[in-house]
């Protein structure tokens, strides 16, 4: 089995999206292996966002993913799920996202996407590592 992070970002649970988005990943056939309710804090923010650290844009994501509660998941399938819920969440850009992707049918605005994946498996790793540390990663 392969793991991946997903996060329903504070837009998402503000919005009340969350049971819409974890139904989308659910029906595709993914298994929600850990979940939690949980407002991120700068420094973790910092840790899981450090590839975009310096970028013009990198203080309002990092003022927007801690500024209420986010859900946290790991998430299971067979293989490539990463891969897979990057395809489900559509591109980073609502705009462009094609309809049937989550930000595609359920989001408009750079910043307020909704969700986040790991963009790779040594992500997914890095990325459950920072927010479950005690989550055993095969
Ligand atoms: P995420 O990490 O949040 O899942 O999104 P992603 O992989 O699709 O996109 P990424 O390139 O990692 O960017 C992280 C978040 O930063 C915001 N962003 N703003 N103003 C800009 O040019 C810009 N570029 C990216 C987006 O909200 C994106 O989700
Ligand atoms: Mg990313």
């Amino acid at each position: 089995m392969d793991r991946t992070l997903v996060i329903c970002k504070p837009d998402a649970v503000e919005r009340k999206l969350v049971g819409e988005i974890v139904s989308r990943l659910e029906r595709k056939g993914l298994r929600i292996v850990a979940m939690e309710l949980r407002q991120i804090d700068e420094a973790t923010a910092g840790r899981h966002y450090e590839e975009h650290q310096g970028k013009a844009f990198y203080g309002d994501l990092v003022a927007f993913i801690t500024r209420s509660p986010a859900v946290l998941m790991v998430v299971e399938g067979p293989e490539d799920t990463y891969k897979v819920v990057r395809t489900l969440m559509g591109v980073t850009n609502p705009r462009d996202a094609a309809p049937g992707t989550i930000r595609g049918d359920l989001a408009i605005e750079l910043t307020e996407n909704l969700v986040h994946g790991s963009d790779s498996p040594e992500s997914a790793k890095r990325e459950i590592d920072i927010f479950f540390p005690q989550f055993v990663t095969l």
